[in-house]
C-alpha cells in the first residue's frame, strides 16, 4: 500500500496550503488510496469519482456524504433528518422534483439583471487605485445576496445571514459556538416557512413551505435543514468559485488578458474556473456491497471520499496540459465541480450565472488588479477556500 507521507485530508489545517503536488502523486501513485487514520478510500482519478457518483445503488448517500461526517462519527444530532445530499432514491429523487423546476436553466436566466445589480452594488464600493480584501469587497456579497434573495429573505436580516454562512462551514469542522448559531438559523428558517405555509409567496421556502411529499407537509425539521442546506451549498461555493478565479486571474495575466480583449470568452471561462478552482474539495459515499475499483477490492460498508480537485486535474481525462489553466480550454469531458449523477450540483446553472455576471462586470470596470500581500485559505476539508486576499485594484 501506498504511503503518501503527512497525507491528512480529513484536517482541516492541512488545506492552509495548496495540495495539487499530493492530488497530483495520489493520481499517479495510489488513485485508489486507503488512507488508515480516518478509515477510508480516497479517488482521486477521474473516471472513478465519475463512476461512483453515477451509481448510488451501490455506492450510497444516506451513511454519510462528508469526510468527516456525524453519522460516521456518531455525533449526529437526533431527530435532524438528512439534507437531499444525504439522501438516496427513491427518497432524493422525489426531494429533488420538488425544487428542480426553480434551477433550470430557462429559470435561472431571469436572474441576471438582478444578479448584474448586486455585482454592480458590489463593485461600486472600491474605489480605482484602492487595495481592500477581495473576498469582503467582491465574492463574498453576491451569492448571500442572490440566495437570499431566493429564498425570500427580508433586505434587513442579510448581513445576519452572511455571518449564519460562515458558521455553517466552521460548524461542519467542530466550531461548537459556530453550531449554536446554525441552530438559531435552523429556527429561523422553520420560523420563515411557517409564516410562508399560511401566506405564501413567491419565493423558495413558500415553495418548499407548501410542497407535500406522498400527500404530507414536510416537518418543520425537513424545513429547517432544507433552507440551512440550501445557504451553504449555494453560498461558500460560489465565493470561493469567485475568489480562486481572480487569484487565477492574477497568477496568469496572459489568460485574464484574452477575457480583458474577449468578453464573450467568459462564458467559456467560467468552465475552466470550476475546473481549476474546485471549490467543493470531496464528498463521500459508503458502497452498499463489496465491489472492485481498479482491481482494488473495496468491502461493503466501507467510506470512499470523492477528490473533485484531484479529479479535475487528472491527465487522463484533460491530457497533457491538465495542470494548467486555459480559459480556451474545450474540454471533451465535463468537469466534476458540481459532482456528477444524482446528486450533481442543484444550482449549477445559478452558480455559473453568478460567476460569468461577476467576471464580465469586474473585467469591464477593474481590468487589472494584483495581489497586495499573502493571502489566507480557509481550513476546510469540504471547501477548497481563500478566506481573505488584499488585492489593490488598479485605477
Ligand atoms: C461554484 C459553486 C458551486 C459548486 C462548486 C457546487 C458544488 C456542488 C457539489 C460538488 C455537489 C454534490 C454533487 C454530488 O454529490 O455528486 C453539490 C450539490 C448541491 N448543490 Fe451545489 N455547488 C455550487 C453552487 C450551488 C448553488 C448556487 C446552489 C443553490 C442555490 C447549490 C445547491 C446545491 C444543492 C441543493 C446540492 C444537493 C443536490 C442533491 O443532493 O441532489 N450549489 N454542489
Amino acid at each position: 500500500m501506498t504511503a503518501i507521507p503527512e497525507f491528512r485530508p480529513d484536517d482541516p489545517s492541512y488545506f492552509l496550503q495548496e495540495r495539487n503536488e499530493v492530488y497530483r502523486q495520489l493520481r499517479e501513485e495510489s488513485p485508489v488510496h486507503w488512507y488508515q487514520p480516518g478509515e477510508f478510500w480516497v479517488l482521486s482519478k477521474y473516471a472513478d469519482v465519475r463512476h461512483v457518483s453515477s451509481d448510488p445503488a451501490t455506492f450510497c448517500s444516506r451513511k454519510g456524504f462528508r469526510i468527516n461526517d456525524d453519522i460516521r462519527t456518531g455525533q449526529g444530532l437526533p431527530g435532524i433528518p438528512p439534507s437531499m445530499l444525504g439522501m438516496d432514491p427513491p427518497q432524493h429523487t422525489q426531494y429533488r422534483k420538488l425544487v428542480n423546476q426553480y434551477f433550470t436553466h430557462r429559470q435561472v436566466a431571469k436572474l441576471e439583471p438582478r444578479i448584474r445589480e448586486f455585482a454592480r452594488e458590489a463593485l461600486d464600493t472600491i474605489s480605482p487605485g484602492e487595495t481592500c480584501d477581495f473576498v469582503d469587497a467582491v465574492s463574498a456579497p453576491l451569492p448571500v445576496l442572490v440566495i437570499a434573495d431566493l429564498m425570500g429573505i427580508p433586505t434587513s436580516e442579510r448581513e445576519r445571514f452572511k455571518v449564519w454562512s460562515d458558521d455553517c462551514i466552521a460548524a461542519n469542522e467542530g466550531d461548537t459556538e459556530a453550531q449554536g448559531r446554525v441552530a438559531e438559523l435552523f429556527s429561523y428558517v422553520i420560523a420563515q416557512a411557517m409564516e410562508r405555509r399560511s401566506s405564501p409567496r413567491d419565493d423558495l421556502i413558500s415553495i418548499a413551505a407548501n410542497a407535500r411529499l406522498d400527500g404530507q407537509f414536510l416537518t418543520e425539521a425537513e424545513l429547517g435543514i432544507f433552507g440551512v442546506s440550501l445557504l451553504v451549498a449555494g453560498n461558500e461555493t460560489t465565493r470561493n468559485l469567485i475568489s480562486g478565479a481572480a487569484r487565477a486571474l492574477m497568477q496568469h495575466p496572459e489568460q485574464r488578458e484574452k477575457l480583458v480583449r474577449d468578453p464573450s470568452l467568459i462564458e467559456n471561462a467560467v468552465e475552466e474556473m470550476l475546473r481549476w478552482v474546485s471549490p467543493v474539495r470531496c464528498f463521500a459515499r459508503t458502497a452498499t456491497r463489496d465491489v472492485e475499483i481498479r482491481e482494488q477490492p473495496i468491502a461493503k460498508d466501507d467510506f470512499l471520499v470523492l477528490c473533485y480537485g484531484a479529479a479535475n486535474r487528472d491527465e487522463d481525462a484533460y491530457g497533457p496540459t491538465s495542470e494548467s489553466f486555459d480559459v480556451t480550454r474545450r474540454p471533451t469531458r465535463p468537469h466534476l465541480a458540481f459532482g456528477f449523477g444524482q446528486h450533481i450540483c442543484l444550482g449549477a446553472h445559478l452558480a455559473r450565472l453568478e460567476a460569468r455576471v461577476m467576471f464580465e462586470e469586474l473585467l469591464a470596470r477593474f481590468p487589472y488588479f494584483e495581489l497586495a500581500g499573502e493571502s489566507r485559505r480557509v481550513p476546510s476539508t469540504l471547501i477548497n477556500g481563500i478566506e481573505s486576499m488584499p488585492v489593490t485594484f488598479r485605477a
